[in-house]
């Protein structure tokens, strides 16, 4: 027998293994200074590809205005309980129905966080005798859902349309023994790659294997869609989705999440997602910020219109100069280069101190070894200069990274 907090040791897992030499720069780095494209990181001034803030509305003056008079008003502990006991107000409700009206659903209901909140959709929706399909590169709160789930699971690879055929086959053999249902899962935008989910292809197999959909829209609600309501909109099947999930996170530039559906199941979730029903419901200044954000999402367009500006400048500048930025068809952009770990620490390292320029690394174990992908999230608020200043940049960071200037065994940050 061991002790049980033996395995706290950080050498045993997979990230902490890195903390002693990556954190504070590579992992949990601190940003300071105001919200935006240009902010400061280690006391320097950096342009900042690494916001969750699609529509650029975190320092909208409206939504900064209105935040900060929901505070006063409410303070942040109101309501006082769960939804169903004590935590209803006017305001929670106002803002379900005018969700529900947006993405074009009979019902909305309002979730606390995302990744409990899609969690806890799959914890409720399925039973042991249910199957689940889902998609190899999802989210983790949906792999963590799938997780949760006491009856058969089949995967399909990534977008993969003929599998996931396959996977119904199989699971329809056996719902039809179990007398289960079948879920399928998968996203509208995915958050590493840019692609969208192929939803008009999924949707084309439920009359034949007579399943729901769950699509989880974090990256696509506000992005994509004539009126910005997501990737069911853009691919013309939001009535085929059954369940449509998306977060604050990023279009909303909030916390908080929702998930709208037709009245029964919308009613069904209220009395059985446990992550709402023990939990404190929303906040006030949430809701109260939530519903500015919305409307302007939902009727001012130069927002989406200025972010697809920037992201059009970015991908097609980036293709140009000839950097692979694989499939993506969304804002998401993932620069696609070739290197070991200690390469992309020190490229990041010169990107960030030389170069004045923050984005995400991906890195081995989170992407096969051999693999960095540097993430650039534009925003409405970034401009046309700053898109070129990072073009620039890319492109002598390549040079120097196909020259080897980067391959050295020890890390650069640690020559500080
Ligand atoms: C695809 C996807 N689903 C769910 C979540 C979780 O949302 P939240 O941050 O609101 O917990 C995220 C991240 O924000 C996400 O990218």
């Amino acid at each position: 027998m061991t002790d049980l907090f033996d395995k706290f040791d950080m050498s045993q897992s997979s990230l902490g293994q890195h903390a002693d030499y990556l954190e504070d720069y590579f992992m949990f780095p601190k940003l300071e200074g105001a919200l935006g494209p240009r902010m400061s990181f280690n006391g320097k001034p950096v342009l900042n590809w690494s916001l969750n803030n699609y529509l650029g509305l975190a320092n909208h003056p409206e939504v900064r205005r209105v935040d900060g008079e929901a505070a006063n008003e409410w303070g942040l502990a109101y309501p006082m309980g769960a939804r169903m006991m004590s935590g209803n107000t006017v305001h929670h409700i106002e803002l379900e129905r005018q969700l529900a009206s947006f993405i074009s659903k009979e019902d909305v209901m309002l979730l606390n966080f995302g990744y409990q909140g899609v969690l806890s959709i799959i914890d409720a929706v399925v039973d042991r005798r249910d199957v689940i399909v889902y998609d190899a590169e999802s989210h983790a709160s949906i792999l963590d859902g799938v997780r949760l789930h006491m009856g058969k699971r089949f995967v399909f690879p990534h977008n993969n349309i003929e599998n996931l055929e396959k996977q119904l086959k199989r699971a329809k053999k056996l719902a039809d023994e179990t007398g289960g249902g079948i879920l399928v899962i998968t996203e509208g935008v995915f958050g590493m790659s840019g692609n969208l989910g192929k939803l008009d292809k999924i949707v084309a197999l439920k009359e034949k294997y007579n399943f729901r959909l769950f699509v989880d829209d974090a990256h696509g609600f506000g992005t994509m869609g004539a009126t910005g309501a997501g990737a069911g909109e853009e691919l013309g099947v939001q009535d085929q989705i059954d369940l449509y999930f998306s977060t604050f996170a990023k279009s909303m530039a909030s916390i908080g999440a929702f998930v709208g559906g037709n009245a029964r199941a919308v009613k069904f979730l209220r009395y059985n997602l446990r992550s709402q029903i023990f939990a404190k419901s929303l906040p006030m200044p949430l809701v109260i910020g939530a519903m500015k954000r919305l409307e302007l999402l939902r009727d001012h367009s130069e927002h989406k219109d200025n972010l697809w500006k920037i992201t059009k400048a970015l991908q097609s500048g980036l293709r140009e100069n000839g950097f692979n930025i694989g499939t993506t068809q969304s804002p998401v952009t993932p620069v696609i280069l070739s290197g070991s770990v200690p390469e992309a620490c020190n490229m990041v390292y010169d990107l960030r101190e030389n170069y004045g320029i923050f984005c995400s690394l991906v890195i081995y174990p989170v992407i096969p070894k051999g693999i960095i992908i540097l993430r650039l999230i534009p925003t409405a608020v970034h401009t046309l200069e700053d898109v070129k200043e990072t073009i620039a940049t890319f492109k002598e960071l390549k040079s120097k990274l196909d020259d080897g200037v980067y391959l050295r065994e020890e890390i650069l940050v640690l020559e500080k």
